[in-house]
């Protein structure tokens, strides 16, 4: 089993599928053709039934590609509910008992104990993470973004070319999170880490399960009990000596009547860990590629600065960083867009196909400023479940973006470096991103 780039590189790769027989999403390689499988999946097959491959013995999975669908199936969690259970939370039952045999077992029941129900997931976010990370508690975090974005482009610059994955996407999402939990930055050479151990299996594991093999199962769970030892400590000091950071008013606030255990904190300090990171590197990627693919669009922002947020939202439209999730059962026996599908089903919902079908808008595969609607999008999901990070990492986006237009100019691919390959799994990341650029003349640091 592959768990890193080479291994998995060195398998064989999908090719374009030229018909619905020929789409296997999770397949090595298949990454390189999503946008060409979701047409036809959804012209031919918008239920796309993979037998065998639901959770329990003999049940299906289903893949959704279709906007209505989708937007139906999240509308609805009585009749499509999350999964519950061990290995319920993104994890495996190999990771849940690693977990309880470390002594972490309350991590990993949180999700069930905290917010068993719709009213709770609720109250869940508006009390616990909003205030830090919803789209008007974010805010607080405006000048602080602003500083790690001009500081990290502070250091290439004067270069006139940068490899912007890890000069830029990556750290900037990564500095905004340890700020806003309270992590030390130099901490994050190990948090990056972790983070990547948290990621794993949506990046190297099979299927629609995202399965790792059983020893990178237990390596990788190994590598998280580690990060939660490292998140109690951080408990442990904000308790003896608190700060203005979002793990101190966890260790604070009252929930349901009473505080959070260290447990319940873990689950929602690592759920903030792995939602901030990645999601948001390959969004800022994607951006910093359209602008220099479309020169004409960074003069237009340029301009008018109110289209930046436009443009932020075609972008995560265009390419969703987190295509598809496994994230819904059926309830009971139940019939989509004509397809029987029995109860006990696992649902795996394609964000990114959902973005681009003509039902959404019309010419769904252009970048178009002037959309009636751009952030009706699937990209974050919707309520009630929907991404709970949306507004911060909205912020992010567009202050990073005013900050390359504010600071670069003619913004253009280098000539050799990219290779415009992604990583495997359910996310769309590029690897490595090569841009050459001008140092605007009237370049000031924002921060
Ligand atoms: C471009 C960036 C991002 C994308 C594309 C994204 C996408 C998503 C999606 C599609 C879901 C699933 C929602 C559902 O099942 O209905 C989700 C859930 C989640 N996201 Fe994000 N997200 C992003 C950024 C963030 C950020 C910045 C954070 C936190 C700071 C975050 C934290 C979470 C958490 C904790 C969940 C799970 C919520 C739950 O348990 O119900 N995400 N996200």
């Amino acid at each position: 089993m592959a768990a890193n780039r080479e291994d998995f590189e060195a398998m064989p790769q999908a090719g374009c599928p030229m018909s619905v027989e020929e789409v296997d999403l999770f397949a090595p390689g298949a990454q390189e053709h999503w946008y060409d499988a979701y047409k036809l999946l959804q012209e031919d097959a918008p239920v796309l039934r993979l037998p065998g491959q639901g959770y329990e013995p003999g049940a299906d999975a289903y893949v959704l590609t279709r906007y209505e669908d989708i937007r139906r199936v999240v509308r609805d969690p009585d009749l499509f509910p999350t999964r519950q259970g061990p290995g319920s939370s993104g994890t495996s039952e190999i990771h849940d008992r690693i977990f309880e045999d470390e002594g972490f077992g309350e991590v990993v029941t949180a999700r069930e104990r905290l917010r068993p129900d719709i009213e709770s997931h609720k109250a869940h976010r508006e009390q616990l993470t909003e205030p830090w990370v919803g789209a008007s508690g974010a805010l607080r975090h405006r000048d602080m973004i602003t500083e790690h974005a001009n500081r990290l482009m502070d250091a290439w610059i004067d270069r006139g070319e940068v490899e912007f994955v890890t000069e830029f996407a990556a750290p900037l999402p990564q500095a905004v999170i340890s700020t806003i939990l309270g992590f030390p930055l130099e901490d994050m050479p190990m948090t990056k880490q972790w983070e990547e151990a948290q990621v794993r299996r949506f990046v190297y594991g099979f299927g629609p399960k995202s399965q790792m093999e059983a020893p990178d199962e237990a390596d990788n769970a190994r590598a998280l009990v580690a990060f939660n030892r490292y998140i109690q400590e951080r408990i442990d000091e904000k308790r003896r000596e608190p700060k203005e950071d979002m793990i101190t008013f966890l260790t604070q606030v009252e929930f349901q009547g009473k505080p959070l255990s260290d447990g319940d904190i873990i689950s929602v300090v690592s759920g903030m860990h792995i939602g901030g990171n990645e999601t948001t590197q390959y969004a800022l990627t994607s951006e910093a590629m359209l602008l220099a693919q479309h020169p004409e669009v960074a003069d237009e922002l340029r301009a008018d600065r109110s289209k930046v947020r436009f443009f932020v939202e075609e972008a995560l439209r265009l390419y969703a960083p987190t295509q598809g999730l496994s994230g819904r059962m059926v309830a009971r026996d139940t019939e989509i867009h004509g397809v029987k599908v029995p109860a006990g089903s696992l649902l795996h919902l394609r964000w990114a196909a959902a973005n681009r079908d003509p039902e959404l808008c019309p010419a769904p595969d252009e970048l178009r400023l002037d959309r009636k609607n751009p952030g009706k999008h699937l990209t974050f999901s919707i309520r009630p479940r929907g991404c709970p990070g949306a507004g911060l990492s909205r912020l992010e986006q567009n202050i990073a973006v005013n900050v390359m237009l504010d600071r670069l100019e003619d913004i253009r691919l280098a000539p050799r470096g990219n290779d415009f390959k992604h990583q495997p799994g359910i996310m769309l990341g590029l690897y490595e991103l090569h841009l050459e650029f001008a140092k605007a003349r009237e370049a000031v640091a924002v921060g």
